[in-house]
């Protein structure tokens, strides 16, 4: 791999540029990026990280190989039709980033027979934690999909799904931060609630998450197990626990999963018409 070009400066570029960078996959000058009109965004980039900025598709496009669209759904359409009307080649492949949008609608704009991958990473790229899950369009082959499952692979882990699946995984690995930082929110001000100085809370619960994320990686119970191994009857965990139960929080974990899935579904149908 010479040459990757990101169409979009956004957040997400921002963390995966970081990570390319970080495990140094390429040059910080073979990583091009160009956005819609944000000049100061773009100079910063490359004050910053090194990269190469442009707003010259041609000299974006040419040579690379791996184009990763990274522009909010929204802008999908625009996005596709200057892609669309460039002089692809067969070999380079079209990745995108955007939630919902299908491979079928990516397609529809490019040349017959274009190479196109579906990826959702989130925001963890920054420091080469993602979670990614990626899944192939009608014209790709594996090598392209294994090129393209390492580039995202030095930035975390990387899983292939099917693509009927990608709703599913924006829903748990893409939003999944938010939720977890929601949940960090929540209990580190339960931790003030409860007399512990601010950053000696942060500290114990950072590090309780990370301990309990990592006792899940490495033992071979399930987090139900492992959750019931440490709730002795009339303990201080089992006072804790039945609060959860009582106010219903798997449900409302499982209803925002939902949620989120729909609402990357809705997405797709409103973008991709
Ligand atoms: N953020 C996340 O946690 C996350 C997680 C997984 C996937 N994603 C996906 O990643 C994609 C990018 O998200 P983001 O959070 O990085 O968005 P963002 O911060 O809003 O950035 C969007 C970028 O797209 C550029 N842009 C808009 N229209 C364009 C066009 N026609 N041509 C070229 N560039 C254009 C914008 O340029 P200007 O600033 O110049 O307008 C901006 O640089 C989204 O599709 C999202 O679904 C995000």
């Amino acid at each position: 791999m010479d040459k990757i070009a990101f169409i979009g400066a956004g957040a997400m570029t921002e963390a995966i540029v970081k990570g390319v960078i970080k495990a140094e996959l390429l040059p910080a000058p073979h990583i091009w990026v160009t956005n819609h009109a944000n000049e100061e965004r773009l100079q910063r980039m490359h004050a910053v990280y090194g990269v190469t900025v442009t707003r010259n598709q041609n000299e974006l496009l040419q040579e690379t190989d791996i184009i990763i669209l990274s522009v909010k759904p929204k802008d999908a359409e625009q996005a596709l039709r200057s892609l669309g009307v460039a002089q692809l080649g067969k070999q380079q492949i079209v990745v995108s980033l955007m939630a919902g949008i299908t491979t079928a609608y990516l397609e529809s704009f490019l040349p017959a027979g274009q190479p196109v991958i579906r990826v959702m990473p989130n925001t963890s790229a920054t420091i080469l934690e993602a979670a990614t899950a990626i899944a192939a369009g009608t014209y790709t082959d594996k090598q392209q999909l294994q090129l393209v499952k390492r580039l995202f692979g030095t930035v975390g882990s990387a899983v292939e799904v099917g693509e009927e699946l990608m709703d599913a995984v924006t829903a748990i690995s893409g939003s999944g931060p938010a939720y977890i930082y929601y949940l960090m929110e929540a209990l580190e001000e339960a931790s003030s609630q409860v007399g512990l100085d601010e950053d000696i809370g942060k500290q114990l619960l950072i590090q309780t998450f990370k301990g309990a994320a990592a006792m899940l990686e490495q033992s071979e119970l399930s987090s139900a197990q492992l959750r019931a191994n440490i709730t002795s009857a009339g303990g201080t965990t089992a006072a804790g626990i039945a609060v959860l139960e009582n106010q219903n929080v798997k449900a409302a974990v499982k209803a925002c999963v939902q949620a989120a899935a729909v609402r990357s579904k809705e997405m797709g149908q409103a973008y991709s018409k």
